[in-house]
């Protein structure tokens, strides 16, 4: 680009987006047969379909020719794809491929079950059976912990980017359009839906030009708060009201969902997720601990012993110096000692649960 060009020019030159995707990932679009719509987006129409012989879902980057996509769109969908390959988790979908001319799409393992999203509102008033939320808990906490591990921040975890196997037993976490490896102090830019928007990430007041609002992985957990709540209750969050409004209102007031009629320990564990300040949220390897102890103490019967885990209540904690991740700690009841070795068994117990 030089001074002489115009602006049309420079706009062209900016949109020449050169792809770098690994070539062992790109997908030949004559060897996918496309089926049903199944969604439709702004920037995006997800079809299922089968791909060596394989169920698969293939979302397509509007517009449909490469050359009428905006840059910006480019730099995501090339971000989402390398981030995505990566990824080998059971509880996240998986990449199987992609492809950049002369449209762009990515494919990925086909979700029968649909979104949680869809799943909640079909059976909305009625609760889902707790041991089942508790369940759709730990798959989320499990991919997240994954997830935080590797050191990748989701930034959009919300009912609809959490996809159901065909026997909607079983919960994988999708769409990393906005996930992003995480760099300290680097993490600046407002992202994901404002109803599960961590406070740190809305700006309270009109920044002032070249200000941002700085955060870190822990936004994943306020998130994760508010898919919990959602899972106990099966009430919309912040029914009725604007987005904007219920972003602010979190962020300015501190307002957080009612926890009438939320059984004591998950309502701990609410309060510890969603707490204002992001270094009094626990990490998800806690929270998967938590929930596997609130199972094993909520069906005996059923469970061998998890080691022991407790989530200290932060609003009986504020005053005190409580910095770290260690909110969740390891009751040294007996207990506690006596299954000492047994979170393994425990593990394929939990497993054989809840498995068809
Ligand atoms: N693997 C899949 N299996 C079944 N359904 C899927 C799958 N992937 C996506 N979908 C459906 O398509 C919808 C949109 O997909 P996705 O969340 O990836 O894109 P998006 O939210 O439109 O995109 P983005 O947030 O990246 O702009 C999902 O809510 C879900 O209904
Ligand atoms: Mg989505």
């Amino acid at each position: 680009m030089n001074d002489n060009d115009t602006d049309e020019e420079k706009n062209d030159l900016k949109n020449q987006f050169v792809f770098n995707i690994n070539k062992d990932l790109i997908i030949d679009p004559r060897h996918i047969h496309v089926r049903k719509l199944i969604a439709e987006g702004p920037y995006s129409l997800v079809y299922a379909g089968e791909y060596q012989s394989r169920h698969v879902a293939m979302k397509i980057i509007q517009p449909m020719k490469v050359s009428d996509v905006i840059f910006e769109h480019k730099v995501k969908f090339q971000r989402e794809v390398m981030l995505q390959s990566k990824l080998n988790h059971e509880n996240i979908v998986k990449l199987i491929g992609a492809s950049v001319e002369p449209t762009m799409f990515l494919v990925t393992e086909l979700m029968r079950g649909d979104t949680l999203q869809k799943h909640l509102l079909s059976t909305r008033p009625k609760p889902l059976d707790l041991k089942l939320c508790i369940s759709f808990a730990l798959d989320i906490s499990r991919a997240m912990e994954y997830l935080h591990e590797n050191g990748i921040i989701h930034r959009d975890l919300k009912p609809s980017n959490l996809l159901l196997t065909d026997d909607k037993k079983r919960v994988k976490v999708s769409d990393f359009g906005l996930a992003k490896e995480e760099i300290t102090n680097e993490m600046t830019c407002e992202a994901g839906t404002y109803k599960w928007m961590a406070p740190e990430i809305f700006s309270k007041a009109a920044l002032q030009i070249g200000m941002k609002k700085h955060y870190d992985h822990k936004v994943d957990v306020y998130s994760f708060s508010i898919v919990l709540w959602e899972l106990l209750t099966n009430k919309a969050p912040f029914k009725g009201r604007d987005n904007m409004i219920v972003a602010y209102a979190a962020a300015a007031n501190n307002e957080r969902p009612s926890l009438e009629n939320i059984p004591a320990e998950l309502a701990t564990l609410l309060k510890s997720c969603w707490s204002e300040d992001p270094a009094l949220r626990p990490e998800f390897l806690e929270i998967t601990k938590y929930l596997k102890d609130f199972l094993y103490s909520t069906w005996p019967a059923e469970m061998k012993a998890p080691e022991v885990m407790e989530i200290e209540d932060v609003e009986n904690k504020k005053g005190e110096d409580y910095r770290g991740s260690g909110r969740v700690k390891k009751k040294s009841d007996k207990r506690a000692k006596k299954n000492k070795s047994s979170s393994l068994n425990f593990r394929v117990c939990f497993e054989n649960c809840f498995s068809e």
